[in-house]
């Protein structure tokens, strides 16, 4: 299988309210939609966070490289039909969460904070302390040695991270090229090659990640089309 091969996406390139960019972000909507990640993602919460064994659990969760928040939005109404809720913080280097994305974390009951921020240069500053730090089609973007730094900085703030990002394998690259039937667009056809190029397999984010002593690191299918990574403080256990 090829290497790992991270190259600039063009929606990144693009002013946030390009009007390419919006669709591409509509696009990904449905995407995200059709892979269902937020099911393998709420799913790793309820396994590995503590807080799941108390009554009424109460979660801070902070999302990196966020997107417009629909995801994580649909990470909460999972988990709030389990009795939970949280406070979150949104993370993207691009103003693009929603005024209806804000509003229906409103009406779940969340608490909902916005940061405008590079995940390269911000970590530090942006939050203190997470119960959880989770990605979704994020951590794709970044070089191995890019992701180490990001990882270790994780380390400091959370004892659970996890992540869903795509697959680099010879299947997904060919599911990638029939996004069209999804009428995504070309810049979407286009970022999602690239993206799948820049993806994951085997335990290659488990080898990036800086404490694997003290960490419980685990990966490998998260669904059809993703590859899931989990990393958890031992401690916790
Ligand atoms: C492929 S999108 C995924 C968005 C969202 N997680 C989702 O699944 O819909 C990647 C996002 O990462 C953001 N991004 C890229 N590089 C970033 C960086 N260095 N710091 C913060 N956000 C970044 C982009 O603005 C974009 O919203």
């Amino acid at each position: 299988m090829m290497d790992r091969i991270v190259e600039p996406e063009l929606l990144d390139a693009l002013p946030w309210n390009h009007p390419e960019a919006l669709r591409a972000r509509a696009d990904l909507r449905r995407v995200n939609l059709l892979m269902n990640n937020s099911k393998a993602l709420a799913e790793y919460l309820r396994m590995y966070l503590p807080q799941f064994t108390s009554p009424s659990p109460h979660l801070r969760i902070v999302e990196i490289g966020a997107g417009d928040g629909t995801v994580l939005l649909a990470v909460a109404r999972r988990l709030r039909r389990l009795g939970v809720t949280g406070d979150v913080i949104m993370m993207d280097r691009h103003p693009v969460f929603s005024d209806d994305t804000k509003a229906a974390f409103a009406a779940l009951g969340w608490k909902v904070d916005l940061a405008v921020a590079d995940v390269l240069e911000d970590l530090d500053s942006t939050f203190a302390s997470a119960d959880v730090v989770m990605a979704n089609m994020f951590l794709h973007h970044f070089q191995d040695a890019q992701l180490t730094r990001i990882f270790a900085q994780l380390q400091k703030k959370t004892n659970l991270v996890v992540a869903c990002e795509p697959r680099r394998s010879r299947p997904v690259m060919m599911a990638g090229k029939l996004l069209w039937l999804l009428g995504c667009s070309a810049l979407t056809r286009h970022d999602g090659a690239l993206s799948i190029r820049a993806g994951f397999r085997e335990k290659e984010m488990s080898s990036l990640w800086p404490d694997r002593e003290g960490w419980e690191l685990m990966e490998g299918s998260a669904n059809l089309f993703n590859h899931g990574f989990v990393a958890r403080r031992r401690a916790m256990q």
